[in-house]
């Protein structure tokens, strides 16, 4: 196919664009994407698909030719079949990246291909190493409208150097991340498959209007500390129709590390994540913090089925945090081989620095847990709160779960439940219910239908 060809083929079919009502990330039925009006191939930018040459600065390239796109519509980017060796790239507004199927992004595992670059405001250094960190394979700075999808092509972080020198100690930098957003708006990521991570594959901080869907993510299962989607101080979420099989936390809800966190005081709300299969074996299912110092509240998820991991629901913060985790409905959770079906610890997770306040201490309330079956579970469930903060409304229903050991551990928690097996702990079976009050969402039976209409 010649390229004229190739383009209006592209045009006919594949420039995608979100607009109107489909923008809104929480996730929606209707799912809805509209034609970019330009597209160019890397091709044309003197790209070489052989897994050898490196392609940096043809991506660049093509990226800095399609900014001047931005204002007439935007324009794709496309990535044809092909091994396309990258260092670290930035996208810009109005694009689609498009990953053709057969198509790889490989990331260098050079480290001078990688650029550095500061901190996060909320976190104060790196979350690895004290200081700077490497900047992530695909960046996106302070962009609108951003569309990164394919034919199921694939982002290979070739992570395996990388978490060799996390391990071996000799890693001068915190690790990069495959994709990360700062400060950005209407955000698709979909039909995409990551493999091999150096550390996190989706990071969106500070963003609003994140959509991710239809993404396989994959490590090796000793891969340390390698993380799946990491919102991060960002608001309208919605993760959906997923598979995420890594070595830490498959789905991890985040908002800033203590006093860096709570200075910057943006938490991450208004997420709605279902119908994922995920499997941790050193991590959790999803989890909530540790670092949450900004707070993290109005997160409804449904339908996940985690599978051979070491936790399933985990929500961890500790003293010096602040902050806040609030206002979660989670339902419909099939659990299979985990060792603890939930964790919610208030000692877990170290400090950025010694400059944390000790008096900053983490609120934990309002959580609702709802219609979890689970076989070949270790411990049902552990709740350590702190003595100043205990855990609050604690809401379980309908939860049975095949255990080895048949007990909950709690200390510093209250709660409800109902219709829970094995039985909970004597803190969690409070009988006037706070969490079912003033026909809030907290009942979770309403908890869907009420997540649209925010
Ligand atoms: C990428 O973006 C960052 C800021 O967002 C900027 O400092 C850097 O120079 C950009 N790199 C390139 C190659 O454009
Ligand atoms: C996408 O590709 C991966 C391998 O790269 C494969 O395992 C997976 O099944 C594919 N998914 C779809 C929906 O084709
Ligand atoms: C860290 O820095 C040292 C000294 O510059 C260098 O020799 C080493 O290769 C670097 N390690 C990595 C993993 O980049
Ligand atoms: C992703 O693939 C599905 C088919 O598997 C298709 O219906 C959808 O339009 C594609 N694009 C996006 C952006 O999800
Ligand atoms: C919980 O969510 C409901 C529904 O969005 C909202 O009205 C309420 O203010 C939230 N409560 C807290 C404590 O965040
Ligand atoms: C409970 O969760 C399962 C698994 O997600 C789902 O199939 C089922 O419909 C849910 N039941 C109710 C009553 O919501
Ligand atoms: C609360 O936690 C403290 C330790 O942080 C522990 O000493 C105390 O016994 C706990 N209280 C209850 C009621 O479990």
């Amino acid at each position: 196919m010649n390229l004229v060809a190739l383009v209006c083929w592209l045009l006919a079919f594949t420039n995608l664009l979100i607009r109107g009502e489909s923008s809104n990330a929480i996730c929606k039925e209707n799912f809805k994407l509209d034609p970019r009006p330009h597209s160019v191939s890397i091709l044309e930018f003197g790209a070489v698909g052989d897994g050898k040459s490196l392609n940096t600065l043809a991506f660049q390239n093509a990226i800095f030719y399609l900014k001047s796109f931005a204002d007439k519509g935007g324009a794709q980017l496309y990535v044809p079949p092909g091994k396309w060796l990258t260092g670290s790239f930035n996208l810009t507004s109005h694009l689609t990246l498009f990953l053709e199927k057969g198509a790889t992004i490989l990331a260098s595992p050079d480290p001078s291909h990688w650029d550095i670059v500061t901190p996060l405001p909320s976190y104060g250094r790196g979350v690895e190493l004290p200081g700077k960190r490497y900047r992530s394979l695909i960046n996106g700075d302070n962009l609108l409208d951003v569309v990164i999808t394919g034919d199921n092509g694939t982002f290979d972080g070739q992570g395996a150097a990388w978490w060799e020198w996390l391990e071996s100690g000799t890693l001068n930098y915190s690790r990069p991340h495959i994709i990360e957003f700062v400060s950005s708006k209407h955000i698709l990521i979909s039909n995409l498959t990551f493999l091999n991570a150096p550390s996190v594959n989706i990071h969106p901080v500070y963003c609003s209007h994140v959509h991710i869907r239809k993404v396989l993510i994959e490590t090796s299962v000793d891969s340390p500390y390698v993380l799946g989607v990491v919102p991060d101080s960002s608001d309208n979420v919605c993760i959906e129709d997923s598979t995420i099989n890594v070595g830490h936390d498959t789905v991890s809800l985040k908002s800033g590390w203590d006093q860096y966190g709570i200075n910057y005081g943006r938490p991450t709300t208004t997420v709605h994540i279902r119908n994922l299969r995920l499997k941790s074996p050193t991590g959790a299912g999803i989890s909530f913090g540790s670092e949450m110092s900004g707070g993290i509240s109005d997160v409804t998820v449904e339908k996940l089925s985690i599978h051979s991991s070491l936790v399933g629901v985990a929500f961890r913060t500790t003293r010096g945090r602040g902050g806040y985790i609030r206002n979660i409905t989670i339902s419909g959770v099939v659990l299979a081989g985990v060792e603890t079906a939930i964790v919610a610890d208030a000692h877990t997770g170290s400090h950025p620095d010694d400059e944390f306040d000790r008096d900053a201490i983490p609120v934990v309330t309002h959580i609702v847990m709802r219609n979890f079956t689970g076989e070949d579970i270790g411990l049902a469930g552990s709740f350590t709160g702190i003595v100043e903060s205990p855990f609050t409304s604690i809401c379980l229903t309908d939860i049975h779960l095949q255990t080895s050991s048949g007990t909950w551990v709690c200390s510093n928690v209250s709660g409800f439940s109902d219709d829970v097996s094995p039985e909970p702990c004597a803190e969690l079976m409070s009988t006037s219910s706070s969490c079912f009050a003033g026909g809030s969402i907290y009942g979770g039976d309403t908890a869907a239908q009420s997540f649209y209409s925010w």
